[in-house]
């Protein structure tokens, strides 16, 4: 089969089937392309709640498809492919944070979306790259335990200077590997572009950086520049997208090698596969588990 083949399959089993397809923008084209809609994680959560179908099936990693589940548990959840998780969220787990938490009991314990829906019910509220900052200032407490990006959490500190955070070790492996090095050598060789990263990279690449912002922010912004010419500094699929949707402009990856091997697990075949009902793992969540977690979505819902 061609993958033109398995495309038009897939678009024909979703009808038949009654599936919505969600992808996140770091998926590779040939699912975007079959995809209702792509996105960022958290947009593509609340999208689900209001599609008529009742299966979906999250082309990403597993704590997006266990985001979905949350807030629609009425649904059927696929994950896309059942290898598929974020390193940062599984680096740290409940029982380490509730311990963290009884040392720093006047903390309150902030959540990046990328975790796991355990962890999440002992956290206060969740935040996604995009409303963190708002968040964090609109929170009733000076004292913040941000987990568990540190580079996130720092970008977010050095903005709220009259807040005092505390930071662990966690961090997106895939945006760690970008340095000052390469922000230098992407500038030298196009001097005119302007540099765009996500707060998932190292101080010392934010601090390069002309623009910093969520996955959507980095597109939104890059549509809307009068510039031509930018480097990004975030998954490499984001400079197809933005090469794809600005043809009269120029994107450039500000490392060859900022790819995320678990977004890229699914295949056209993979998801051809859970269109048929072979493939792909549906998230089950015990309802107290859900319910406890979903407190701290609602509440990044309501200060957000
Ligand atoms: P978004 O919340 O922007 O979708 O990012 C998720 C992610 O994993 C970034 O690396
Ligand atoms: Fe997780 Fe980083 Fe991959 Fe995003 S890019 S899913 S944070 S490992």
């Amino acid at each position: 089969m061609t993958v033109k083949e398995i495309q038009n399959e897939i678009l024909r089993l979703k009808k038949e089937n009654d599936i919505c397809i969600l992808a996140h923008a770091y998926q590779n084209r040939d699912i975007i392309e079959v995809a209702d809609f792509m996105g960022d994680s958290f947009a593509l959560s609340v999208k689900a709640q209001s599609v008529p179908q009742k299966t979906v099936i999250m082309c990403g990693v597993r704590f997006m498809a266990e985001t979905v589940k949350i807030l629609s548990p009425e649904k059927k959840v696929i994950l896309s492919n059942p290898i598929a998780g974020c390193p940062m969220a599984e680096q740290m787990d409940k029982e380490t944070i509730s311990q963290v938490k009884e040392n720093l009991p006047e903390y309150t314990v902030v959540a990046y979306v990328n975790t796991t829906t355990d962890l999440k019910t002992v956290c206060d509220v969740c935040v996604t790259s995009s409303s963190a900052l708002k968040i964090c200032k609109k929170i009733d407490n000076d004292k913040i335990l941000f987990i568990p990006d540190c580079n996130l959490g720092d970008w977010i500190a050095k903005q709220i200077p009259e807040k005092q955070f505390k930071l662990l070790n966690g961090c997106c492996p895939t945006h760690a590997k970008m340095s000052a090095k390469d922000v230098e050598k992407a500038k030298a060789l196009h001097p005119d572009a302007l540099v765009l990263v996500h707060p998932e990279c190292r101080p010392e690449v934010v601090e390069r950086a002309d623009y910093v912002g969520s996955t959507t922010g980095i597109m939104d912004f890059a549509k809307k520049s009068d510039k031509k010419e930018f480097i990004i500094g975030t998954e490499n699929s984001i400079v197809t997208n933005l090469q794809l949707e600005c043809p009269d402009k120029m994107f450039y990856p500000l490392s060859k090698d900022c790819i995320c091997s678990n977004m890229k697990a699914t295949t056209i075949v993979d998801l051809l596969n859970c269109c048929k009902g072979t493939f792909g793992e549906e998230i089950i969540l015990d309802e107290d588990t859900r319910l406890k977690a979903k407190k701290c979505i609602d509440k990044m819902i309501e200060l957000g």
